[in-house]
């Protein structure tokens, strides 16, 4: 594997075959991050990288472009069959990129939007100061309620009647509990807004009936592509047909230039591989997992926001129970054990966002190696252990040898990882 890589750029090659070794010998257990399959893979690393395919199929700038529009047409309706939408636009190149379509589909820079709060679960893209969304537009924030970590709805209508934001967008980063889009829905008609939904954690969910699906309810849902749909890097577009034209003029030319082919091809394997029935049982398996691993935690004294998860994630509010242990020492203690997790803001945080009182923690990517339940109540067992004393060497090494065990048990690529 990878003989021209190697030769031509051994210190990008070895780079590849260490991440690979670092992805198969530990467990990764950060929410957003997945394995794709090695068909996925191979899509990515085709010729159709090569091809400038400006335009939509049909509808080029380019010439050459009939074989990339097979590839795109394959992906935009096998996206509209998953999720059951009249219109996809599988072009853009990341989620973010998603998101600014979907705003600019329907706004001007300076008008209000809805969304919710970065250190209650939202992303940067709903609004953050730091992100050309709060740059941009005026932005108004909603939340979680302090004392059960769910999104308060009364407030949120509350809030959309005081302030008549023109777009509300709903979905999160780091919210663990089953998101209400009737509702959203009810609350932006009510005040005339336009609905975005951002299901870029939850998209492998709704597409199998994990979480209730937010396409016959929003104006357009945006996603990544990466994340529980376990496809390629990239983000996708979903909407009704009356808005497609505004959707697809968003995207290009206002947002993107040339679409990134091998990627549009990878998605359409992705959501190939996620019509099957087998992704729905890996889906399931991925609540499943989500729900014993915080039982594990749970039973051993840890508080999640929210008092747990319906989905694939769930947030640990050290402060009760590590009162002074930081979502940065968490997290550095566990990757030296050997598992992989992000520090999180939680509701009402008094920690700066680079420390943090709270870990986000997922299980796509491990439910993808075939673990189960039983494999997340030992994790939750060595979690404890190692916050237990995060500065003791042998605990960490001790913990560290039995996480090799059981990835080695669960091999991924492995034929990538000898180089
Ligand atoms: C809810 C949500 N939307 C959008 C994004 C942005 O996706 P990307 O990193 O592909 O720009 C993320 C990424 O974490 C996300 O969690």
């Amino acid at each position: 594997m990878m003989d021209h890589l190697r030769d031509t750029d051994p210190r990008i090659f070895e780079a590849v075959v260490a991440e690979a070794r670092r992805q198969s010998g530990g467990l990764e257990l950060i929410a957003s991050e997945n394995f794709v399959s090695r068909a996925v893979l191979e899509a990515m690393g085709t010729v159709l990288t090569n091809k400038y395919a400006e335009g939509l199929p049909g509808k080029r700038y380019y010439g050459g472009c009939e074989h990339v529009d097979v590839a795109e047409d394959l992906a935009r309706s096998r996206a509209q069959e998953l999720f059951a939408a009249e219109h996809a636009n599988v072009q853009p190149h990341s989620g973010a990129q998603a998101n600014m379509a979907a705003y600019f589909a329907f706004l001007e820079p300076g008008d209000k939007i809805l969304g919710m709060s970065l250190s209650h679960g939202g992303h940067l893209t709903h609004g953050s100061p730091v992100n050309f969304s709060g740059r941009i537009f005026n932005v108004v924030s909603y939340g979680v309620g302090d004392d059960d970590g769910v999104i308060d709805y009364d407030a949120l209508r509350e809030q959309a009647h005081a302030e008549r934001p023109k777009l509300i967008i709903a979905g999160a980063s780091a919210y663990p509990r089953i998101i209400d889009f009737e509702t959203f829905a009810d609350i932006a008609r009510e005040v005339d807004a336009r609905l975005v939904v951002d299901m870029a954690h939850i998209a492998g969910l709704v597409a199998t009936g994990h979480h209730p699906s937010p396409v016959p309810w929003a104006d357009v849902v945006t996603t990544t592509t990466h994340k529980t749909l376990r496809g390629p890097r990239g983000g996708l577009l979903l909407c009704r047909e009356e808005h497609a034209k505004a959707i697809d003029k968003a995207v290009f030319p206002f947002t993107q230039g040339g679409p990134l082919m091998h990627i549009i091809a990878a998605k359409a394997v992705a959501l190939l591989e996620a019509q099957k029935p087998e992704f729905k049982t890996y889906s399931g398996q991925v609540v499943a997992n989500a729900a014993a691993l915080a039982g594990g935690l749970s039973e051993r004294g840890f508080h999640l926001v929210s008092g747990g998860t319906d989905n694939h994630l769930m947030l640990v509010d050290l402060r009760p129970s590590h009162p002074e242990l930081t979502g940065k020492d968490a997290e550095a203690a566990l990757e030296a054990a050997g598992m992989t997790v992000n520090k999180n803001t939680v509701p009402g945080e008094t920690r700066s966002p680079f420390v943090t009182s709270g870990l986000r923690i997922g299980t796509p990517a491990l439910t993808t190696r075939g673990m189960k339940e039983d494999d997340m109540g030992r994790i939750a067992g060595w979690i404890a252990r190692v916050l237990e004393q995060p500065g003791d060497a042998d605990t960490i090494a001790a913990v560290r040898g039995e996480v090799g065990e059981l990835c080695a048990a669960f091999p991924l690529y492995a034929d990538l990882a000898v180089g």
